[in-house]
């Protein structure tokens, strides 16, 4: 595919490349026994539903600008005030550029996510012990190659902003590749970092639903992740609840607990409000208290905790340190066997309408 990249991404302070000296093994699998039907039968999928970046219509004239000016124009600013309760109240200039930024903040993430992903999947082909895991995750490898494809295309020749990525999101891919543990790579790729990618993914298409090309790219690449997240739960359930023992599994909570807060700590804008100019402490902390904020980035674990329950991952210890991030609420959320689609939650839906109809509501009250 030939896109001009106009807008080439900013670096991190460490340059164009990082190399990490990664230690896992690799293993040969000389009986090629496939033990695992269901998951011959997502490799099968994978290869049947695989679609091509060109499939896109990349004639379409995204316009984010635009469509952020007619939400301002229908009472956004007011809106985003009064449930957002901001330590300065937005005018509608300061509302377009941080709708702007967040935008391209969000979906550079996703980039750089998807490329961890890519990594990941790549290191999984080597480690993972079983012949048709190596099929799967190898399958796995070219669609990660298309998600990074297609997010860049998107950032650069349509948006034109884009962001490096988040130091946290950084940290969480560097541990997720340097651990030695093939099934921590797992673990960390396909349980948490891609569970909160789906539930994010499903937030920017609720919120861009006025925008074709980013409807269509995200519907894509969803399908393409509930069946990678499909594939991380159905490769590990027996190893943790049957095959370790209390010491490893007590490892594998310590990696829950501390990505985790990574995660959390990578949904933070911090880098919006400091590309806008704006008192980064002041608006940090604010983004980390206020409500509407608060449960926004909570409900982005609703499919990684039934995912951890399943695998029997959801133990005391883990139990507790998410009680008191108040993640509990979600496990009895259908896992990724259950439900492969996501489905967003309730609360997240609601949420969303209450932010939109508040707008609405903005626009009819000031005809
Ligand atoms: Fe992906
Ligand atoms: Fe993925």
């Amino acid at each position: 595919m030939h896109y001009a990249q106009h807008n080439p991404l900013p670096l991190p302070s460490g340059g164009a490349y990082e190399s990490l000296k990664a230690t896992m093994e690799t293993v040969f699998d000389w009986q090629y026994e496939l033990r695992k039907q269901n998951l011959l039968n997502l490799y099968e999928k994978g290869k049947t539903l695989a679609w091509n970046a060109n499939d896109l219509d990349w004639s379409i004239d995204v316009n984010i600008e635009r469509l952020v000016r007619e939400r301002v124009a229908n009472g956004m600013a007011p809106m985003m005030n009064s449930l957002l309760n901001p330590p300065v109240a937005l005018g509608d200039k300061e509302v377009v550029e941080f709708q702007l930024n967040m935008n391209a903040f969000m979906l550079s993430q996703f980039l750089h996510g998807e490329q961890g992903a890519l990594l990941a999947t790549a290191k999984i082909v080597q480690g993972v012990p079983w012949e048709e895991a190596k099929f799967y995750a190898a399958n796995q490898v070219a669609d990660e190659a298309r998600h990074v494809e297609v997010y860049h295309r998107y950032l650069t020749e349509k948006l034109g902003l884009s962001y490096e990525i988040a130091p946290s999101l950084n940290r969480l891919l560097d541990d997720i590749m340097l651990d030695p543990r093939w099934d921590i790579t797992f673990l960390g790729m396909q349980i948490m970092v891609e569970g909160l990618a789906l539930a994010a993914f499903g937030v920017m298409r609720m919120q861009m639903a006025d925008e074709p090309l980013i409807q269509d790219l995200i519907g894509r690449v969803m399908a393409d992740e509930s069946r990678h997240v499909a594939f991380g739960v159905l490769s590990l359930g027996d190893l943790y609840q049957h095959e370790m023992g209390a010491a490893e599994i007590r490892e594998r909570e310590d990696f829950i607990i501390e990505a985790t807060h990574l995660l959390r700590e990578r949904l933070l804008p911090s880098p919006v409000f400091e590309h806008l100019g704006w008192d980064v402490g002041v608006w940090t902390n604010w983004a980390q208290q206020t409500p509407f904020m608060r449960g926004f980035r909570q409900m982005m674990f609703s499919k990684i905790v039934p995912n951890l329950k399943r695998l029997g991952l959801l133990t005391p210890r883990v139990r507790d340190a998410y009680e008191k991030l108040d993640l509990l609420q979600f496990e009895n959320h259908k896992d990724s066997v259950e439900d492969p689609e996501v489905t967003p939650p309730q609360e997240l839906v609601q949420l969303l309408a209450q932010f939109m109809q508040g707008t609405a509501a903005q626009a009819a009250s000031s005809h």
